[in-house]
């Protein structure tokens, strides 16, 4: 019989546990995807989360034997590192290993072409340790999609891509867009303080409709989202009308634009 695509039995190692790998390791621990006494953690140094997760029994910079056992490899070290950190993992792993890689930046055939496993890409945000993050998956090997699912749908909204090129695209929106709102976040404060409201007032108020905006259903269409805060004629109406005016869509395009370009710039080296 062929495996099971997530085997619960078949150790998953994290190799890196930096700023996302400690995310991923809260999230697994809190929302349980993993058993922690078959995960495994590559790391130079220890976290505060290598510690939580070795006290739930995960195994910390394992040896071969674990490596040789592992159905999912998740390479979560920056782009810069990760030759070197394959160097580590080449010629040891299981025939039936999947390699899933949340680095940007790095494309799938040539990790292929170092490790000689499948590949998925998936670039999640740091919202996956609170089991709330969104990620873009693409793989041109279903098993390998299949087993990132598996590993991080109960962490965040995963949105399949049907070419990997998408993948620097998702990132401009969703690994990006969490900045671009805080960003605007602040701005808002700040409109607030010249308006006349105290800069604690206005940082409380303007995150608490950040707050409330995400605390919206996520199945409902943003149409009527807006629509049900803006009747015609009234306050906010004329407030998204002004935004609007003032370059708002302008400003979301160019911010995407400019992370993708970037993004590009950084892939080509
Ligand atoms: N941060 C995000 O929001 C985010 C979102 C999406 C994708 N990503 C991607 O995720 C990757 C990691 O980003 P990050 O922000 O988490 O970076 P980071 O905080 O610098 O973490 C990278 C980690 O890799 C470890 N490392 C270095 N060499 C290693 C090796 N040979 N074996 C095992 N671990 C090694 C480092 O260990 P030491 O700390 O001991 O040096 C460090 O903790 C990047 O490729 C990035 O593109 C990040």
């Amino acid at each position: 019989m062929p495996p099971a695509v997530s085997d619960p039995a078949r150790p998953t190692v994290l190799v890196g546990c930096g700023r996302l790998g400690s995310a991923i390791v809260e999230g697994w621990l809190t929302h349980g995807p993993v058993d922690p006494r078959r995960l495994s953690i590559v790391t130079p140094s220890a976290k505060p989360v290598t510690d939580r997760a070795g006290r739930a029994g995960a195994t910390i910079n394992p040896d071969a034997e674990v490596l040789v056992d592992a159905r999912a490899i998740v390479l979560a070290v920056k782009p810069a590192k990760w030759r070197e950190a394959a160097a580590g993992l080449a010629g040891r792993l299981a025939a039936d290993a999947v390699v899933i890689s949340v680095m940007a930046g790095v494309r799938a055939a040539d990790i292929r072409s170092v490790l000689d496993r499948p590949v998925a890409r998936l670039m999640p945000t740091t919202a996956v340790a609170q089991g709330r993050g969104v990620a873009a998956l693409w793989s041109d090997d279903a098993e390998a999609s299949e087993l990132a699912l598996a590993l991080f749908a109960p962490l965040a909204d995963v949105v399949e891509l049907p070419t990997e090129d998408q993948i620097d695209i998702a990132t401009a929106v969703a690994g990006s867009g969490p900045a671009y709102v805080h960003a605007f976040t602040r701005a808002m404060a700040e409109a607030g303080v010249e308006a006349g409201l105290s800069p604690d007032d206005a940082v409380r108020l303007a995150r608490g409709a950040v707050r409330s905006a995400a605390a919206a259903s996520l199945d409902e269409d943003l149409e009527d989202l807006i629509a049900r805060i803006a009747s015609p004629g009234g306050t906010t109406r004329a407030g998204l009308q002004a935004a609007e005016e003032a370059g708002l869509a302008r400003a979301a395009h160019a911010a995407v634009v400019a992370a993708l370009t970037r993004a590009r710039e950084l892939s080509a080296g």
